[in-house]
């Protein structure tokens, strides 16, 4: 139900986007919501954020259930990205196109290199600005890479709530709005999305924390732009981006594979067994059957990536390709790496394989284990022996 008032004179006037199945090779198989944001204070009117521009309409019919869009007095824009920002140009022409709208040095030109036939009255402001509103004041915080150079937070001081645009969001459209509506599955969607989208600036995301516990903010409720709202526990969902951004791992592994005649997958089912009778976690992951963003989110917390193919015309499957290449350009760190994969006549696949692991700066156990055509007796009873060394090797980094 939209608008959501969230406190006195706060409304979430997003919209929920049920369909959306795909974000830029993100599986959004619960879909989406573009939060946005309207304070209705005694000297004025602001809006927090846009949505994706397809939802122009639903957006200022939200703002009209609770006032004049026009009463609007200004936009902040946290962060250009085309899912907040994309109705920005239609709701200027509604409110007033020459309205400012407040953003940072970086959202400026970003804003401007996406509207760059529109004048828009951009106004930039520098971190710990302050805004009085009337009974408010506004301030900005610089989240920089979280997700883009442009990327800020803004802050109520006398609320205590904290507009974190991407960051603490999740793509899961639902019924439910505030998380002590959700139980403990929300954080595997929030972990999903750290995973495939903010993973590349851990060290960043590490650093901003810090400075944002140094100014020792209340915190009463984090509002991302996406998905679920952050009111009774905001302190829950800190932790957890604490850990992921530290990429902390656990005794666990995920065993990422193709197969050509079944033969690969012989070896997989081995290797899963062999990890697994260490006590490790072992997850075996069809690359066919698991989406890549699905992989990495279960990567994110696995001590061990162990990758398999067939050497298929000299090379690796192409489905290894797609997931291999989104991993690294996710940039995981710390992880121990194996590969293996059954051959007919070249079986090339298990050196690509290392070299790509190689390239993502992960410790390879060893070289890799192939198996000859269809793995026999012998050859299915070493790959169970494998899985036991991959456990043993987790085990040891304890
Ligand atoms: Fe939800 Fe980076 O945009």
């Amino acid at each position: 139900m939209r608008p959501l008032k969230i406190a006195e004179g706060i409304y979430d006037v997003g919209v929920k986007d049920w369909n959306i199945r795909d974000f830029h090779g993100y599986s959004t198989y619960m879909g989406t919501s573009y939060n946005a944001f309207l304070i209705v204070d005694d000297d004025k009117v602001v809006l927090i954020d846009t949505v994706k521009e397809p939802f122009t309409d639903q957006l200022m019919e939200n703002i009209q259930k609770v006032i004049d869009p026009k009463k609007i007095d200004f936009i902040v824009s946290n962060h250009a990205e085309m899912d907040h920002s994309g109705a920005l140009p239609k709701i200027l022409h509604r409110i007033g196109a020459d309205k400012p709208v407040y953003c940072s040095k970086m959202g400026e030109r970003a804003l401007s290199a996406h509207f760059n036939t529109k004048k828009i009255n951009y106004q930039v402001v520098k971190p710990g600005t302050e805004m009085k509103l009337g009974k408010r004041t506004l301030s900005f915080i610089e989240a920089r890479m979280l997700h883009w150079p442009d990327s800020m937070f803004t802050y109520i001081k006398e609320d205590g709530i904290l507009f974190s645009s991407d960051a603490f969001g999740q793509h899961y459209a639902s019924h439910e709005n505030f998380d002590d509506e959700m139980g403990e599955g929300l954080f595997e969607h929030a972990k999903k999305y750290f995973a495939n989208i903010l993973l590349p600036f851990a060290p960043r995301i590490l650093k901003l924390l810090e400075s944002v516990e140094a100014m020792d903010l209340t915190l009463n409720m984090i509002c991302p732009d996406h998905g679920i709202l952050w009111r009774k526990h905001p302190e829950k969902i800190i932790q957890r981006y604490g850990e992921w951004a530290r990429q902390e791992t656990r005794e666990k592994a995920i065993v990422i594979y193709d197969t050509m005649w079944n033969s690969t997958e012989k070896m997989a089912k081995e290797i899963v067994d062999g990890i697994s009778y260490t006590g490790v976690e072992v997850i075996p992951m069809s690359v066919r059957n698991w989406h890549r963003s699905d992989v990495v989110t279960e990567l994110l917390d696995a001590k061990a990536l162990v990758v398999g193919s067939p050497t298929l015309n000299n090379g690796i499957f192409p489905t290894l390709c797609d997931v291999l290449s989104y991993i690294k350009g996710l940039k995981p760190c710390g992880k121990l790496g194996a590969a293996f994969g059954s051959y007919g006549w070249s079986g090339e696949a298990v050196k690509i394989l290392n070299k790509e692991l190689d390239i993502m700066g992960f410790e390879r156990i060893d070289d890799g284990l192939r198996a000859l055509y269809v793995p026999d007796e012998k050859a299915l009873t070493e790959a169970y022996g494998y899985g036991v060394r991959i456990g043993k090797a987790i085990k040891s980094q304890g």
